[in-house]
């Protein structure tokens, strides 16, 4: 695996973490570029949770107000994190309620695009829909499901948890939004998901998820539209471990884009 060029950041006694002055800058220029970007793309409960979250504008939100509100909402709360963290530690987060969260912020010359996760994406990406209860149960029982199955299956569990809480899409009665963390953290995936005619667009279906592989570094070339986070509370109350056994039954998909390069 590919080691981080970023470390992450540890709270201080007081429980706050210190950004620098530029850091903060670039939180709220990424900010500043995502907002202009959620009307008609956007769906409109992953809006109005994103107003309840209630993020400050011009410097890197801290863990503890995150939790706050997730607290009141849903009984959830954000967990600081090394950059990337195994599937079973993942897994144990989720089930506990807590959003693993990596707390580095992206550099300037990485502004347009990271592949890891930084806070931006995790605290702006994902955090605002943990304080809708339908959405949080599914993500909690994610969580649960991750900790009961198998470890062969964890990377086929990966693809449920992309589908969804990354790439998700949403039907609406004005069209296609967004609500996965990764659309709403890239400005050109955004884009690309909601508005282009070149990617797939499929009705959600669990097992179908569980059988499409994905690359973490292109556009996706297909995405799966639920048709509410009702649709989430569904799957929060299904048999996961069912769902795996009977993709596993099925075999994967081809994938719809080319293998990646070897490294060379
Ligand atoms: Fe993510």
């Amino acid at each position: 695996m590919k080691s981080s060029n970023y470390e992450s950041k540890y709270p201080d006694e007081t429980g706050r973490i210190p950004y620098s002055a530029e850091e903060n800058a670039v939180w709220r220029d990424l900010l500043d570029r995502q907002l202009g970007l959620l009307e008609g793309r956007a769906c409109t409960p992953w809006i109005n949770a994103l107003g309840e979250m209630n993020f400050p504008k011009d410097r890197v939100p801290q863990l503890k107000d995150v939790s706050q509100v997730l607290r009141e909402h849903t009984g959830w709360s954000v967990a600081p994190v090394p950059a990337l963290i195994g599937f079973t530690e993942f897994f144990g987060l989720l089930a506990n309620r807590q959003f693993p969260v990596a707390t580095f912020i992206r550099r300037r010359e990485d502004f347009d695009y990271l592949q890891e996760p930084d806070i931006f994406h995790e605290v702006f990406g994902h955090t605002p829909p943990l304080t809708d209860a339908r959405y949080a149960a599914f993500v909690e029982a994610y969580g649960q499901a991750g900790l009961a199955a198998d470890p062969k299956d964890h990377a086929m569990l990966a693809r449920l948890f992309w589908f969804t809480a990354e790439f998700g899409l949403v039907n609406t009665d004005k069209g296609i939004r967004a609500y996965g963390a990764g659309l709403m953290s890239s400005p050109g995936e955004l884009r690309h998901a909601v508005d282009s005619d070149l990617p797939l667009r499929k009705p959600f279906d669990p097992v179908e998820a569980l059988r499409t592989p994905y690359r973490i570094d292109i556009y996706q070339p297909i995405y799966y539209v639920i048709d509410s986070f009702d649709d989430l509370f569904d799957l929060a109350n299904a048999d996961l471990l069912g769902y795996i056994a009977e993709a596993r039954r099925l075999g994967m998909h081809e994938p719809l884009f080319e293998p990646k390069a070897a490294a060379g």
